[in-house]
């Protein structure tokens, strides 16, 4: 079914930065699959595992243990909780998924599963259900996520979306706002999932202030915090694993996918033991979720990321990313944080129209917007990539 705007090429080759189409024409590629590809094409490390595995086994089901999940829920828990100022802070438990809207979508149970257990032992009937968004978002393109992902555009085909009133948008950065809608309806909220760094829509970050605030709200409303990190984590915004951290605040849940398996499928819903232990055998599942396959490339996936010191490069090659493109005499905004990078145009340049006149330049962009460019390279880009993409893109524009 034709669901993307699809553009006239077929890659059949990949290697680190660099992709060939069916032609042998070479592209330097800065959207790595839409932020996935974190490691560049065919990372010899990713292939190895991955052949490795496939020739021991592929897939089993979660009717039992796999090799190496429990160990990526380990390495998982240490780096959501690698800022945690606590000394023995409370481990965290992943459901593997396949996909980031499946990740949200467990997610969503779980706050609203977590909210009811939570009236329950105190006798209460109230069943609080409300999930607030942030206007702009996007949380994936299920019945729900997309009743999460506050985009007229993107929801208006399929009014009325199931349990559309269960999801509220407030305004990002606006701290009274989301004050006053706590005030006004604190008791019916369950949990705030939110983007650190928002991506579908051009790339616009959290403030630390907003973060906190939202933090601090839902503590107080007992409504869990959730971070999609399924864009912005997995080192994209460099520094640290995910992009909460850069805020210093300690969410309930965290969503991930994108990034994690390198380009494999795998979606992960993390949460601390204590709300993690609200689902028990049979009230969640996937029969792909966290298999063989996925798991040895996720293990891969991190290992490799902190063997190779890709969060530094991500945040030096970021900023200098950042400082490149806003010499760019048509640029008029650059935003984002390590390789999430946005730049909008000046008026009168279409970006829908430079993606693909770069596409002939041997370069893959992106456009989020009709004056947004978006990139996404792989979190190996080096500054000789950066240096590349700026003379062809200063060419085209
Ligand atoms: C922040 C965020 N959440 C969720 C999703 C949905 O992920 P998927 O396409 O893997 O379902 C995306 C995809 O772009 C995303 O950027």
């Amino acid at each position: 079914m034709h669901t993307f705007g699809r553009k006239p090429v077929e890659f059949v080759r990949g290697e680190g930065m660099r992709l060939w189409d069916d032609e042998g024409k070479e592209y330097l590629d800065f959207l790595s699959g839409i932020g996935v590809i974190s490691l560049g094409h065919c990372h010899p490390a990713l292939v190895e595992a991955l052949d490795r595995q496939t020739a021991k086994l592929i897939h089993v089901s979660n009717y039992y243990y796999i090799e190496g999940r429990g160990e990526l829920a380990k390495k998982l828990s240490d780096l959501l909780n690698a800022r945690s100022e606590e000394a023995d802070p409370e481990p965290w438990q992943t459901f593997f998924a396949n996909s980031g809207a499946e990740a949200n979508e467990c997610a969503i149970k779980l706050a609203r599963l977590y909210a009811r257990r939570q009236q329950e032992a105190v006798g209460s009937t109230a069943r609080p259900q409300v999930i607030i968004v942030l206007e702009r978002s996007f949380h994936g393109r299920t019945q729900a996520t997309l009743s999460a992902t506050a985009q007229q555009v993107k929801q208006e085909a399929f009014q009325p979306l199931p349990d559309q009133k269960l999801f509220v948008a407030t305004p990002s950065n606006d701290v009274e706002a989301l004050e006053k809608l706590f005030a006004e309806r604190g008791a019916e909220v369950a949990g705030m999932l939110l983007e650190p760094v928002q991506g579908e829509c051009g790339v616009y970050p959290c403030s630390d202030d907003f973060l906190k605030a939202a933090r601090r709200l839902c503590t107080e409303h007992g409504a869990l915090l959730m971070v999609d990190e399924v864009q912005c984590g997995m080192y994209r915004c460099g520094t640290y694993p995910f992009a909460f951290q850069h805020a210093g605040i300690m969410p309930d849940v965290v969503t991930m996918a994108k990034g994690i398996a390198g380009g494999v499928p795998m979606g992960a819903c993390s949460a601390p033991a204590h709300v993690a232990a609200v689902f028990e055998p049979g009230i969640h599942g996937s029969t792909f979720g966290g298999s063989c396959l996925a798991i040895a490339a996720a293990n891969t996936v991190l290992d490799t990321v902190v063997a190779e010191g890709i969060a530094e490069n991500v945040t030096e090659t970021g900023a200098y990313l950042r400082e490149k493109l806003a010499t760019l005499p048509q640029v008029v905004e650059v935003r984002g944080k390590g390789l999430m990078v946005a730049v909008d145009l000046a008026e009168g340049l279409d970006a829908n129209a430079i993606v693909l006149a770069a596409l002939e330049a041997g370069l893959v962009l992106n456009a989020t917007g009709p004056h947004t460019l978006r990139f996404l390279p792989p979190l190996v880009c080096a500054r000789e990539d950066v240096d590349a993409l700026i003379e062809r893109l200063a060419a085209l524009l």
